[in-house]
């Protein structure tokens, strides 16, 4: 690296988001690594002085503002984004509070846009540039019962379509990444805000809860889930490459499903879809 050049991994904390802090500042870049968990985030800062533990909630407008204005006025601008940080919660549509998808939405969706424009006209001055948004599998059809993380994610893939072709022009890159399933705190996470479903729905749910259940076991029967060092490394080649592609995907399901949306039809993956999370055959 010709300069010292400076990366912000948001998510750092926990994951996919903490192994790519970790690879990036081995390789010598400055890292401000953001998060809620403060302790983590300073656990991480002490294997390596490269990075930097900047704690805050991405969800609360006033704190994202003045993180956001203190980046608009650094003066050394980041050079490498990593909108990172995101999670799930899961639920029939008509189980999920709209409040709970509010929130997922703030994390997920609205402070990777605002973060990514307080780091654009840094990157616009310099005339180079590295975003690498975290959307997933999911970024391009749904699982049933996380419809709103998936809609999360299509958008994420919309906003980093459109950004690509607008900055192009001023040697900036956006990179969109689709991890499968990978072995993080996500699950875990998704389980603890989601809460025990089951025993609050609607009696008219519980046989299809039990159909997906069953569905979901069986097609993960004979998967190997890979660690987060497979997305990091990947972040990792894409922000070192001279000339990365526009999306990656990797890990489970890429090839079973990923693939297979992008290539049959509509009707034909709804259908695909459904032998495959066990609800084919089912009527209520
Ligand atoms: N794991 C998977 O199977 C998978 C698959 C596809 C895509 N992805 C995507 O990959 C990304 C990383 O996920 P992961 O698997 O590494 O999950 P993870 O281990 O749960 O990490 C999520 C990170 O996001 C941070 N975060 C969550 N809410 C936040 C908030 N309000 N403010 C600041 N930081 C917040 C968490 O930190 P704190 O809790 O400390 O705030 C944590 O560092 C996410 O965008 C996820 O959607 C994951």
């Amino acid at each position: 690296m010709e300069q010292r050049e400076k990366a912000l991994v948001t998510g750092a904390s926990s994951g996919i988001g903490k192994e790519t802090a970790r690879l990036l500042a081995e390789k010598g870049f400055k890292v401000i690594a953001v998060a809620r968990r403060k302790e983590r985030l300073e656990e991480l800062a002490r294997e390596n002085p490269n990075i930097e533990p900047k704690p805050l909630d991405l969800s609360n407008s006033e704190t994202l503002e003045e993180f956001c204005q203190e980046l608009l006025h650094a003066p050394e601008p980041v050079n490498v984004l990593i909108n990172n940080a995101g999670f799930s919660i899961r639920g029939v549509l008509e189980d999920v509070p709209l409040a709970s998808i509010r929130a997922l939405f703030e994390v997920n969706l609205f402070a990777l846009i605002r973060v990514t424009q307080a780091c654009l006209p840094g990157m616009r001055r310099q005339r180079k540039g590295t975003i690498v948004n975290l959307s997933s599998i999911v970024g391009k059809f749904p699982f049933p019962t996380s419809g709103p993380y998936a809609a999360t994610k299509h958008a994420v893939e919309a906003i980093s379509d459109a950004l690509r072709h607008e900055v192009r022009p001023f040697g900036i890159r956006v990179v969109t990444i689709r991890p499968g399933v990978i072995a993080t705190e996500f699950n875990e996470k998704a389980n603890q805000l989601t809460g025990d479903l089951f025993s609050r729905t609607d009696p008219d749910y519980k046989p299809f809860y039990q159909a997906y259940g069953a569905g979901m076991a069986k097609l993960f029967s004979n998967v190997t889930i890979p660690g987060p060092e497979l997305i990091a490394n990947l972040i990792l080649k894409v922000v070192l490459s001279d000339s990365p592609r526009a999306v990656y995907a990797a890990g489970p399901f890429v090839d079973e499903l990923l693939e297979q949306r992008l290539h049959l039809t509509d009707d034909e993956f709804f259908e695909l879809m459904a032998e495959k999370t066990g609800l084919k055959g089912l009527r209520l």
